[in-house]
């Protein structure tokens, strides 16, 4: 303990102190008698930067960290369709330069297409608790259920039509650094991927026509290959195509049990179509027998239900292919120039 006493007492027999001495005198004896208060105003002082610290800057630097990460789908694979579910599983890889490594609990984040003010998520994924490092990978595999069919629809044109495409992911998550307390941050990323670039590059390899009708109506069997550009892999069902001649039907076409896989996809198409209506466009205009087919999806059914969220993709992405007939006719024992008026 100070003492007091002494302190007044030493103050009082030393006359003809300066000013300057005096108050550093008076300083001290305030320091020596409210010790006691400088202790708890320095302790309150060093809580306040703690805890600024903690609740404020640790929050705020482990946001910064969140928001510069960057996302990027590795493989996405949607299997066992239902009109109102999909089995995703799904990798995502995280990059960041931030130094800040946290811990990131599991959460449930909500995925959805940019526009529309306030979002209008078509489904929510748990993300696992993980360690965000500078390269991070995000591993998901969950029945996602299709929460906003419209936006679901729409998700899916998207991916269809795009060479790369968007997709927001939103949640709040706990975070915990090192021995700071666990802090919440808000998880408002966007995924980018490459998409199905409309199926670019879509063509039909080799085809035979029949002229009798199988049981199924089916008389033009062919093999079709479809490019898949994206790490998406989906599976559509039994996919039904129209065909179009200059915007008059010439059938329909048929994909059994179709799995889209990333690269390219040979797959069997079986084909329901209007020989006479092929027959008379060759005469008519496409001397050479090489015809403009212009392709558009409409169903896609798995196990006896519509997927209307893969109908509204193929139906928004009519593709055309130039189909040489000649030789699956010569294959039938017609020859092409037969057919077509001699040329003059
Ligand atoms: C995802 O889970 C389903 C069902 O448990 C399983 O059949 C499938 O193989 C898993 N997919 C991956 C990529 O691990
Ligand atoms: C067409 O017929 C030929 C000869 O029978 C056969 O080799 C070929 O595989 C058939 N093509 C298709 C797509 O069925
Ligand atoms: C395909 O076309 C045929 C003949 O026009 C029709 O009978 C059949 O129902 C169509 N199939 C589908 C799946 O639309
Ligand atoms: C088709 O007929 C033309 C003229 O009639 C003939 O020159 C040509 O060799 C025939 N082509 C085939 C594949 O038989």
């Amino acid at each position: 303990m100070p003492d007091y006493k002494n302190d007044t007492l030493e103050h009082v027999s030393s006359p003809g102190y300066s000013a300057p001495p005096r108050k550093q005198g008076k300083l001290k004896a305030h320091f020596r008698r409210f010790w006691w208060l400088h202790l708890i105003i320095f302790i309150i002082g060093f809580l306040l930067v703690l805890l600024l610290l903690m609740f404020v800057g640790i929050p705020n630097i482990a946001q910064n960290g969140i928001n510069d990460a960057e996302l990027e789908l590795e493989s996405q694979v949607v299997m066992d369709p239902t009109p109102d579910s999909v089995q995703l599983a799904m990798t995502t890889i995280s990059k960041s330069k931030s130094s800040f490594e946290p811990w990131l609990d599991s959460f449930e984040a909500a995925l959805f297409l940019e526009g529309p003010e306030p979002i209008q998520p078509f489904g929510y994924i748990t993300i696992p608790r993980v360690k965000a490092t500078h390269r991070s990978i995000i591993f998901v595999n969950q029945t996602l259920e299709i929460k906003n069919l419209r936006q679901f629809e729409e998700y899916n044109k998207v991916v269809m039509n795009s060479e790369t495409y968007r997709v927001g992911i939103r949640g709040r998550m706990g975070l915990k650094q090192g021995g700071f307390p666990k802090t919440n941050v808000n998880f408002n990323k966007i995924v980018t991927s490459k998409g199905l670039n409309k199926l670019a590059g879509f063509k039909v390899l080799d085809f035979n026509i029949s002229l009798s009708r199988e049981p199924d109506g089916t008389n033009m069997i062919g093999k079709v290959s479809i490019p898949n550009a994206s790490p998406i892999t989906l599976q559509m069902g039994d996919v039904t195509l129209d065909l179009f001649v200059d915007g008059t039907s010439i059938g329909n076409s048929t994909l059994k049990d179709l799995t889209l896989k990333p690269g390219e996809n040979i797959a069997e198409m079986r084909s329901n179509t209007d020989q006479a209506g092929v027959i008379t466009a060759i005469m008519k205009k496409y001397h050479d027998g090489i015809i403009p087919v212009d392709i558009v999806g409409r169903w896609s059914v798995y196990q006896g239900k519509h997927l209307t969220y893969y109908e509204a993709a193929l139906q928004s992405n009519p593709m055309r292919t130039m189909l040489d007939v000649g030789p699956a006719l010569a294959g039938m024992g017609v020859n092409i120039s037969s057919l077509v008026p001699p040329k003059r």
